[in-house]
């Protein structure tokens, strides 16, 4: 059975926070107190080296490690010190700890966060290091990859009304809180929901909590900005594979994300964005771009898509199989394996992608923008402004013409450097490249007509101005040159390379 989420009683949950508050229970202060491997290795989800980092340790920030992350019992003693201001009762009655034997245990997982101007703490359900045991189909997760991705590729401008859909403990309304002014948290777990009452009372944030499935609980409501990190993940519909609330809707292969993408425009303002993870399943030798554009179709939304990486079936079914928490050599981890393959190859799956949605609702009746990119490689962390950033300068794009294009006097970013190859004892380079140092750091290939168009972009010539000269110089045919051109500007301008 589970047990159940902590209450969010107002007043013991302040007397947390100045237990919280005296005993540093910070990010900075708890990677101190491990150090490097310890940390490195809890990352990897071992707790051996920070039971041993932390083991003749005295003080409250210890003993809330022990306690709340790695899932160890502490002497009451000690929890009570750590807990001067609540008690060792007082957390009971919050649902934070149970007696085991002589000491006391965790009963969730409860850490701190931050982004770099913001510190939190969030209570979870007890992670699979802390509980040693597979994870319960209604698990309330706590921070993971997933979270902190979705996190870093939020558009953050300041609006009116935010949106966090699915949002378990509450993590993507931390950050929203920091600049919306009003945030809805919805999810079709109660327990999840109470998980997010509690981190909200514990981190002082208002948000309105409705409980139902997707879109549901916001029928007819529309927001400037919806986040969701939705429970994406492809699940044979088999007895075989527990349906894990957190990760999981129930629906048939990537229904999930598709129905998403065709349902949010209608709660989007106008100049409203949504963003969202997913996954998305590529058919035979078809390209995933096909599968995604039929999604976005019709919707009236700018898109703007991008693939971070590709599973086979196996490597899919391996790490989901894997994720609840159950060893590969058990018989109920091949029994889902075998239920993945079989899925999959019932629709003739080649592939998993997974990547980053980012929907935008247009302002008045322009054709809406889609691009859908590949970038499987490192990005800028946060992704966030870049994402915002690009947002804007699709939507330029797709308000003006070329000859508008051509007019501007375009300059290259601070942060893209050029550089060339050339065979040894070579007097001309083989291969000149852009190189973008933030962003989705973009690497553009450049012939001699884009190298020097974009070596005169210094923001005081306009580039057609450019382009003329160019084809003159190289004695090349304008008009045609201006067709290749174009092509290489929207590119750059896209992604930020020129601004
Ligand atoms: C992957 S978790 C994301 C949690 C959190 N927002 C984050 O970023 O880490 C997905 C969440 O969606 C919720 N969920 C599952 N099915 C749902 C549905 N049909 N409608 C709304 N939420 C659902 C789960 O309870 C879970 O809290």
């Amino acid at each position: 059975m589970s047990l159940p989420p902590p209450g969010a009683a107002p007043a013991l949950v302040q007397r947390l926070r100045a237990d919280l508050e005296r005993a540093a229970y910070t990010v900075d202060a708890v990677r101190e107190l491990l150090g490097p491997l310890a940390s490195a290795a809890l990352g990897r989800e071992q707790v051996l080296p920070a039971q041993r980092a932390t083991a003749d340790v005295g003080g409250p920030l210890a003993s809330l490690v022990r306690l709340f992350t790695l899932g160890d019992a502490v002497d009451v003693e000690d929890a009570a010190a750590a807990l001067a201001s609540l008690g060792v009762e007082g957390a009971q009655r919050l649902g934070l700890v149970g007696q085991q034997g002589p000491g006391v245990v965790a009963t969730c997982d409860l850490r701190p966060y931050a982004d770099d101007e913001h510190a939190w703490w969030v209570a979870s359900d007890l992670s699979e290091i802390a509980t040693r045991q597979p994870l319960r189909e209604d698990h309330v997760l706590g921070i993971g990859g997933a979270s902190t991705t979705l996190a870093s590729w939020t558009p953050r401008p300041q609006v009116d009304r935010a949106l966090d859909l699915g949002t378990g403990c509450g993590v993507q309304a931390l950050h929203l809180t920091a600049h919306a002014r009003h945030t809805t948290v919805t999810d079709i777990s109660e327990r999840a929901l109470a998980f997010a009452r509690f981190n909200a009372e514990l981190n002082g944030c208002k948000w309105t909590f409705a409980q139902g499935s997707m879109l549901d609980p916001v029928a007819a409501q529309r927001f400037q900005l919806i986040v969701s990190n939705p429970p994406f993940v492809i699940t044979p519909r088999s007895p075989d594979v527990p349906l894990f609330e957190y990760r999981d809707a129930g629906a048939s292969g990537d229904e999930v994300v598709s129905g998403l993408v065709r349902s949010i425009g209608e709660h989007l303002e106008p100049g409203g964005i949504a963003q969202f993870l997913g996954n998305w399943e590529v058919v035979g030798d078809a390209d995933w771009r096909e599968r995604v554009r039929g999604w976005v179709a019709g919707t009236g939304l700018d898109a703007w898509v991008v693939q971070r990486e590709v599973q086979d079936p196996a490597e899919y079914a391996e790490t989901w199989a894997r994720d609840g928490g159950h060893h590969s050599a058990t018989t109920e981890f091949a029994m889902m394996y075998a239920a993945w393959l079989d899925d999959f190859a019932s629709r003739g799956v080649s592939g998993v992608g997974f990547g980053v949605i980012t929907l935008q609702r247009p302002v008045g009746d322009r054709e809406p923008f889609l691009d859908l990119e590949e970038a499987h490689g490192p990005v800028a962390s946060p992704m966030g402004p870049s994402v915002l950033a690009g947002l804007a300068a699709r939507t330029w794009l797709a308000e003006h013409s070329d000859d508008e294009l051509l007019a501007v006097a375009w300059h290259c970013a601070d942060d893209v450097t050029e550089e060339r190859f050339a065979r040894p004892g070579a007097a001309d380079p083989a291969v000149i490249r852009l190189r973008q140092g933030g962003g989705l750091r973009r690497v553009v290939r450049l012939d001699t007509v884009g190298a020097a168009l974009v070596s005169v972009c210094d923001g005081t010539l306009a580039a057609g101005a450019a382009l003329d000269a160019i084809a003159q110089l190289l004695e090349l045919e304008p008009r045609e040159l201006r067709a290749d051109a174009l092509v290489l500007l929207r590119t750059l301008v896209a992604d930020g390379l020129l601004v």
